[in-house]
């Protein structure tokens, strides 16, 4: 299975709902440009891009189920739908393990444990920080604290620069 297929295969599972498919078009189009940054290796830029376009999975089974896309929720629900996504892909299992992993921990900041997850979370709040509109002290926050990668904190400071005015590398 490509990159390819899983973005049209994403798009498809979303029947059309729009906003799903804008925020994880976003998410897919940062990791890739911080996965390039990084210089990975083929297996894991491929990892990193296809986790990144399944990445929320579980938001509309949350929403009918729970009401709402709360990220523990998410953590909950992910596991078994990605099973179901890539049963048939001929991926190795230790790939899909790995996405199945990284997507059942995406708003899990204390756990970060490689590059892979590290891009993830970057490139899903460089696009969560507009769409749910986050503070400043957040942002802030978020680039001392969590952001790593050269590329992922040139995009949070160009992105969001009237809040990060007085940040360097
Ligand atoms: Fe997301």
């Amino acid at each position: 299975m490509t990159v390819l297929e899983t973005a049209k295969k994403m798009i498809d599972y979303s029947h059309g709902n729009l906003h799903d498919i804008n925020h994880f078009m976003k998410v897919y189009a940062y990791a890739k440009m911080i996965a390039d940054g990084e210089q990975l290796d083929p297996d894991t830029q491929k990892l990193v891009e296809m986790t990144a376009l399944v990445h929320d999975i579980a938001c509309p089974l949350c929403r009918v189920k729970y009401g709402n896309t709360n990220g523990k929720n998410q953590e909950k629900e992910s596991a078994a739908l990605i099973a179901e996504f890539f049963k048939d892909s001929n991926l190795p299992q230790d790939f899909t393990d790995r996405i199945s992993f990284l997507v059942s921990h995406h708003h899990t900041l204390d756990q970060i444990d490689g590059i892979d997850y590290q891009i993830i979370i970057e490139a899903d709040y460089l696009v969560n920080a507009d769409e749910s509109h986050f503070s400043g002290d957040n942002i802030k926050n978020m680039y001392d604290k969590i952001f790593r990668t050269e590329t992922g904190k040139f995009l949070l400071r160009s992105m969001y620069q009237n809040c990060l005015e007085n940040e360097t590398l």
